[in-house]
């Protein structure tokens, strides 16, 4: 059965055909993944203007969609269903693919799967190393998300852990503006990075361990994690931006920034978002006896991230996935996997389905 996925949730245009294995261990090929950046036009913004993001869209999402059928050497007669990223996103950049996707859905008489956009990040580990061994510990790093999960059975994801403020990859686009580089920013600061010296300047590790009269409730279900853990595997990574800003405005106040120091504060930046990350990750994935680890979202794609997780994952006995960077940034075939796994579990929405920017997991 061939399925067709559109995600359009923020600002790449994609579609993409996934076929069914019939291996349980390995239940979904890829069988085309078509992906219309709009970075060059957002980069002129510094961010993605959500205004010209869901025009973009409705300006490609046809030739897109029309490439992805192409590249699988499939035709409408050939699809069994049609899923689309539901939410959480932007508005206006949703309503273009969950619209689209009801118009092929109804007018083939197809079945119509509404996906969550980071379910979608979560099986594109699946999709492309197959089943993970349960139960699994996943971080979802995004340009809007910072979540972690455990996963004790397919399909069913947890939220243990997530930011408290700006998401990990929003703090690698906020500093590469800072460091006057361009969007999105991670790529950038991962490849200058590997210039710099990463111990150069010492940011502050984030931490979510001080006792505060308006502490937040923890995110993960009571009882699942022990007090002291249950409060240290939330993130927040605006502290961390603001010691970066105050750094470069010291340095600007005597003389300009120079190449090297830009790329030591690009490492020194990375290696600690990398190690808050994995601390977190690692240290809850051994408390609930995790068998997997996966790491996706854009952030992913970080080199140093992705050595680091399968060095600290080979030390500690624990198969650590990524999925390669194709699958890290948004796409489509992460929610045709998405899509698969919840149309075999019977869920499939109505014609009245619609684009929820806030939607949970
Ligand atoms: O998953 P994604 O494509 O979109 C969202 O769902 O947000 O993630 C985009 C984020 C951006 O913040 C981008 O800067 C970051 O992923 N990113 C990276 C790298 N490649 C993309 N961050 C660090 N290192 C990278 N190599
Ligand atoms: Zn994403």
């Amino acid at each position: 059965m061939n399925l067709l996925a559109i995600e359009t949730s923020c600002d790449e245009t994609a579609a993409a055909v996934i076929a069914e294995t019939g291996d349980p261990s390995a239940p979904w090929r890829l069988k085309s993944s078509v992906v219309a950046s709009q970075d060059a036009i957002h980069r002129e913004w510094g961010g993605v203007v959500p205004e010209l993001a869901s025009r973009q869209h409705l300006r490609d999402i046809c030739g897109v969609v029309e490439r992805a059928l192409e590249q699988a050497s499939v035709t409408w007669t050939d699809l069994g269903a049609v899923a689309v990223t539901q939410g959480p996103g932007l508005v206006g950049s949703l309503l273009v693919g969950v619209s689209l996707a009801k118009s092929i859905a109804w007018s083939c008489g197809l079945p119509l799967v509404p996906v969550h956009h980071l379910a979608g990040h979560i099986e594109s580990l699946v999709l492309h190393h197959g089943e993970l061994a349960l139960p699994s510990a996943v971080l979802v790093v995004s340009g809007g998300h910072t979540s972690l999960y455990f996963i004790r059975e397919p399909g069913r994801y947890e939220l243990i852990g997530r930011t408290r403020d700006d998401a990990a990859g929003e703090a690698y686009d906020k500093v590469a503006k800072l460091l006057g580089l361009g969007y999105p920013g991670g790529p950038l600061i991962d490849r200058l990075a590997q210039a710099g010296n990463d111990r150069a300047y010492a940011f502050p590790v984030p931490r979510m361990t001080h006792a505060d009269r308006n502490q937040p409730a923890a995110t993960a279900p009571p009882g699942l994690l022990p007090p002291g853990l249950e409060r240290r595997v939330d993130f927040s990574f605006s502290g961390l931006k603001t010691a970066v800003m105050r750094l470069v405005k010291e340095k600007r106040d005597s003389r300009d920034l120079d190449q090297a120091d830009v790329a030591d504060i690009a490492a020194s930046f990375q290696r600690v978002v990398v190690e808050a990350l994995l601390d977190r990750t690692f240290e809850a994935a051994r408390f609930l006896g995790a068998r997997s680890l996966g790491i996706a979202g854009g952030v992913s794609a970080n080199s140093r991230l992705r050595a680091e997780a399968h060095a600290r994952g080979g030390k500690a006995g624990l198969p650590v996935f990524v999925p390669p960077s194709s699958l890290s940034t948004d796409n489509a075939a992460m929610i045709g996997a998405a899509g698969l796994r919840r149309l075999r579990a019977g869920v499939t929405a109505g014609w009245d389905l619609n684009a929820n920017p806030s939607l949970t997991l």
